[in-house]
């Protein structure tokens, strides 16, 4: 039986210890070919610095239609200190964000929750964070990150200025909005939309336009705005009165940095990132672990791959339709926390201290 019609997965490892998450990930898929009858295809390129030290760009043309073409990429990390130096449109990250904006993936899911096997891994305290699950939605392709005008340019006094344009328009805050709605259903039915409204007019629009879109089309959801400084703040005084974050691109992006912690390490934190489904009922679609390529770690065989392995699990369930599987693959991660196997980064007294391709391959041994 050929369950998955030979669909393809696309993995850029990219740099530091991306290459080596990404390879527990292959090994998994493999896994899965072999034992579960499951056909999946998949190549692997390069990104991010790995592609400009072979190829002068941080992604290729072939890389860029290859992503396009794939049912799910699945991404490590790009970026680290070698290419730092770099002009900003030629700097790894730039690879990144181009694959999110041009394959129109505006929606970025970032599941926060916290193992129960690793509540003494987090900084805040057992009862604070037990049992925490928060769903951050963050908008990915627009804000401070895309506007124009952008840039740095030369001023009077031999002085410069630097430039980003934060703005949203209706549509983009819509859409954003009605994933977080549409979630909230399958979840605790509750969003907490954050902007600063206070002091930003796109701010004021982004809570009009949620607010409108709720009373319209979602009146049963519970909808609450919080200004995005007192979200932080919340997030570390009672991060369970969460159950969905709804964010712009840059507030997303430091909260989801900020909820990770909570749950004990940057290394458990996979993502999705989303387009809209097309006429086929594909859905574009890009995964990768909320962490970046930790330089200082990299070659070591010392990173935790569970981020990047629940970013598999992630594009099982919402790209490749096979929500067992995905059951499966979670419930094998939390069996081997279970079994006390800690990467460095959650590793605490008593368990058992173990390398990312042991990590790995115990995972693997609990699929069985
Ligand atoms: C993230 C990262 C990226 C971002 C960087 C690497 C461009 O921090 O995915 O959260 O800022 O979006
Ligand atoms: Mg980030």
């Amino acid at each position: 039986m050929n369950k998955t019609k030979s669909r393809k997965i696309l993995l850029l490892p990219g740099d530091g210890i991306g290459p080596e998450v990404v390879r527990e990930v292959k090994k998994i898929i493999e896994w899965f070919n072999k034992n579960k009858s499951l056909d999946f295809s998949f190549e692997e390129e390069l990104i991010g610095g790995a592609s400009i030290d072979a190829n002068k760009i941080p992604i290729t043309d072939e890389v860029f239609y290859k992503s396009l073409e794939s049912d799910a990429v699945i991404l490590g990390a790009c970026g680290g200190p070698k290419w730092d130096n770099l002009e900003f449109s030629k700097r790894p990250e730039r690879a990144l964000l181009k694959l999110r904006k041009e394959l129109k993936l505006f929606a970025n899911l970032r599941p926060a929750i916290c193992f129960k096997q690793l509540v003494d891994s987090s900084s805040l305290k057992p009862e604070i964070v037990s049992g925490l699950d928060i769903m951050i939605v963050r908008e990915l392709t627009g804000g401070i990150y895309f506007g124009e005008p952008r840039g740095i340019e030369p001023i009077e006094n031999n002085e410069r200025r630097g430039i980003n344009t934060h703005s949203y328009t209706t549509g983009e805050i819509q859409r954003i909005a009605r994933v977080a709605f549409d979630l909230a259903k399958k979840r605790k039915n509750k969003v907490t939309s954050c902007e600063k409204s206070n002091v930003m007019e796109a701010g004021v629009l982004w809570r009009e336009e949620v607010q409108a879109l709720k009373d319209k089309e979602y009146k049963k959801v519970e909808l609450n705005h919080m200004l995005a400084d007192n979200c932080a703040m919340q997030l570390l005084r009672n991060p369970k009165q969460f159950d969905i974050i709804l964010a712009d691109n840059l507030f997303g992006d430091m909260l989801s940095d900020e909820a990770a912690m909570l749950t004990g390490s940057l290394g458990l934190l996979p993502s999705a990132s989303l387009g809209l489904r097309d006429k086929k009922g594909k859905i574009r679609s890009l995964y990768e672990p909320v962490h970046g390529s930790a330089p200082d770690i990299a070659g070591k065989n010392v990173a935790n791959p569970i981020a990047t392995i629940l970013s598999l699990s992630m594009a099982l369930r919402y790209s490749l339709d096979l929500p067992k599987e995905a059951d499966l693959l979670d419930a094998s991660v939390q069996t081997v926390l279970d079994d006390g196997l800690r990467t460095k980064d959650i590793m605490s007294v008593g368990k058992k201290e173990v390398t990312t391709t042991d990590m790995g391959d115990a995972i693997i041994s609990k699929l069985k």
